[in-house]
């Protein structure tokens, strides 16, 4: 149990989640309701597991945003100030208390609150868990979400660790040792959107996150899905050669039991509407993209494509409406 030891000496050392708003770096910009106003809509970014908010990857891609739909404000979500502890919390922590400092964060932040709305970009589990703030809080409000290789069905697998990430072997260790115990539940990320179609019962009954928001359980709660009917856009990409995120599909909400892939469309979670998925469809909110290469190969391309599309002023028409890819 040498790995579960570690891991337990970590949580012990673990920083109270601070709930300090750091001050904002970039210059303020008037966002006024005026219909000629061109500034685009602050974008939040959630990132993924093992990286840190400080990462210079996100500065980079903060700064084309910028580049793309000049004058944007890009804040980039954080569970801690500290940059390393803001790297743990992406593998330790609970969930509801993560997306409640967030909701928090945000509703605070003097620029944010006051725009008529954000967009949002989520990378990996990062996607997930701006799809439970828009579910849980969803203020300020998102227009447009664009998830890149994120685990909306929950994964069945915990992803390989690098050889010396003894923080992920820890936290694989953990998920593997009782992955529905509450301890587990309460403290280790990835476990809680663990979903394995062969332990569906546990799950429903024991998880702590991903069957809450996804509205699996019996009782369907209504705020969920009129939060998320209020998108202007959800967009969800698969990386083709995925191998990090096991199954691949659960970026597309696709069920993957064995080898049997259900595509979303033909799911209860849509054709019942648990979540305002089909809705979003409906008025072709909803797009089913995939890009080529593994786990996060992101190219400026893509993402500038993205940022053109989706993001930008308040009010504008959105792009990029070509046929949707769910057939591929
Ligand atoms: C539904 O979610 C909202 C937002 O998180 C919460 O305030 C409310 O208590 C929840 N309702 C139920 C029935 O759980
Ligand atoms: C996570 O935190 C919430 C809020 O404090 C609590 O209700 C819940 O029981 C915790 N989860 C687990 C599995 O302990
Ligand atoms: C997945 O497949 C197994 C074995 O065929 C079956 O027992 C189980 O009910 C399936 N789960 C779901 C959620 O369809």
């Amino acid at each position: 149990m040498a790995k579960l030891t570690t891991v337990l000496s970590i949580l012990a050392t673990l920083p109270l989640i601070s709930s300090s708003i750091l001050p904002i770096k970039h210059k303020q910009l008037p966002l006024s309701d005026d219909d000629d106003n061109d500034t685009p809509l602050p974008l939040i970014i959630w990132h993924g597991l093992g990286d840190n908010y400080a990462a210079d990857g996100l500065a980079e891609i903060a700064s084309l945003a910028e580049d793309v739909n000049p004058g944007t404000l890009t804040y980039i979500i954080r569970i801690d100030d500290d940059a390393s502890a803001d790297r743990s919390a992406t593998f330790f922590g609970n969930l509801t208390l993560q997306i409640e400092k967030v909701c928090a964060d945000l509703t605070a932040h003097p620029i944010l609150s006051t725009a008529p709305a954000v967009d949002a970009l989520g990378f990996s589990q990062g996607g997930q868990f701006l799809r439970g703030y828009i579910e849980r809080c969803n203020f300020p409000p998102v227009r447009s979400l664009v998830t890149f290789g994120s685990q909306h069905n929950g994964i069945s697998e915990f992803q390989k660790c690098g050889s010396t990430d003894f923080l992920c072997r820890g936290a694989q260790g953990l998920l593997r040792s009782s992955t529905w115990s509450a301890f587990v539940q309460s403290r280790l990320v990835p476990a809680q959107y663990f979903r394995d179609p062969n332990q569906y019962e546990q799950y429903l009954e024991f998880s702590n996150f991903l069957a809450d928001i996804n509205n699996e359980r019996e009782v369907k709660n209504q705020t969920y899905k009129e939060n998320l009917e209020k998108l202007e856009r959800f967009v969800m990409y698969v990386f083709e050669d995925d191998e990090t995120v096991i199954p691949k599909e659960t970026s597309w909400f696709a069920e993957v039991n064995g080898t049997d892939v259900t595509l979303l469309r033909d799911r209860a979670i849509y054709k019942e509407d648990w979540l305002g998925l089909k809705t979003l469809d409906k008025k072709g909110a909803l797009k089913f993209e995939m890009t080529a290469g593994g786990h996060m190969s992101l190219s400026d391309n893509l993402l500038k494509k993205v940022f053109s599309d989706n993001y930008g002023p308040y009010g504008r028409k959105l792009g990029g409406s070509e046929q949707s890819k769910e057939d591929l």
